[in-house]
């Protein structure tokens, strides 16, 4: 289908954050949005923490139709939402809004977008011993989308508590085996002997500092799945170190791609390419 030009037809969806000019949200799904000759523009907005309520209310008087929302706002925005669906109420956590007629809905796509990933890459979740490094949004998303199915989640944290609190609120409302630790090297070495799949969702190993590793090589195991969550750069240090063990691995991409997808499907009802949204970021990458 030919590409849309710009009207006084054409509906906006849009991303808010602080900061937002790293992010690659505009590029996949502009190119989405371009494949499906759909009459929408996706824009970026840096909307700093003192205005969240002011920009909510702009969003509702100008329509916008969808909203993407990142790093800080996914706890607050709830706040000035009219509805959310019971899993990111759970989760504690919006990164999806739907303007449904004026009412603004917010969803977490973030969890089921990390399940679907996970599923993709072949790493089998039903029944295994997984440990999540981490304790902040990605962890919680992906805490709740797991626990079921799993066996067993560890949730390795810097700050323990907050892993203990994790873990507490999951068991509120599922019925999972999940415990909160701290993130030493002797909880790391002994939950990695019992692990099958390693999730990072902590920013050790992110641009710039992509040098970091949140667990030494020699703790890896040849059958561990190692996904980390971290997008940028494509594959993290933990990742390579993984891949000299003999682990299969996966990176962040596909989460980022499929937590988008599944936004853009809500919004317009329409499935998007996945695979271009994916290749119109690696691309992107290549010529930056
Ligand atoms: N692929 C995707 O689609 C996707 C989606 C969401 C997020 N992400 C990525 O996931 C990462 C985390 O995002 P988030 O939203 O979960 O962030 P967040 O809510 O700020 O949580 C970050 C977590 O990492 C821990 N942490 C931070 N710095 C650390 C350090 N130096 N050493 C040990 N632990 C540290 C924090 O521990 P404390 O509790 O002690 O502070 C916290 O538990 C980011 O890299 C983000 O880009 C990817």
């Amino acid at each position: 289908m030919s590409e849309k030009k710009i009207t006084a037809h054409t509906k906006t969806f849009c991303l808010i954050g602080h900061p937002v000019e790293h992010s690659f949200s505009p590029i996949m799904h502009m190119a989405a949005i371009k494949k499906l000759g759909l009459d929408y523009v996706y824009i970026a907005h840096d909307v700093h923490p003192d205005n969240l309520e002011k920009a909510i209310n702009g969003m509702r008087a100008l329509n916008i139709k969808g909203i993407n929302v990142t790093i800080p706002h996914k706890e607050k925005i709830i706040n000035y939402i009219d509805d959310i669906d019971p899993l990111a109420f759970q989760i504690g956590a919006v990164n999806t809004i739907k303007n449904d007629n004026g009412s603004l809905i917010g969803r977490n796509t973030d969890a089921d977008g990390g399940k679907k990933s996970l599923l993709d890459a072949g790493c089998k979740v039903s029944g295994k011993n997984i440990l999540i490094l981490g304790a902040g949004g990605a962890a919680r998303a992906l805490c709740y989308s797991l626990a079921k199915d799993s066996n067993h989640i560890v949730i390795a944290n810097r700050t323990e508590e907050r892993a203990i609190k994790l873990a507490e609120d999951v068991k509120k409302h599922l019925d999972a085996e999940i415990k909160g630790k701290n993130n030493s090297k002797t909880v790391l070495k002994n939950e990695l002997k019992k692990a099958d799949v390693l999730i990072n969702t902590t920013p050790i190993g992110m641009y710039p500092n992509i040098h970091d590793v949140p667990v030494p090589k020699d703790f890896l195991r040849p059958e561990l799945f190692v996904f980390d969550v971290i997008y940028n750069p494509l594959e993290t240090r933990l990742m390579k170190a993984a891949k000299e063990m003999g682990c299969q691995t996966l990176g962040g991409l596909d989460m980022l791609v499929n937590q988008g997808a599944l936004a853009f499907e809500w919004w317009t009802g329409k499935s998007p390419n996945r695979e271009l949204m994916k290749n119109t970021i690696i691309e992107y990458l290549g010529i930056k």
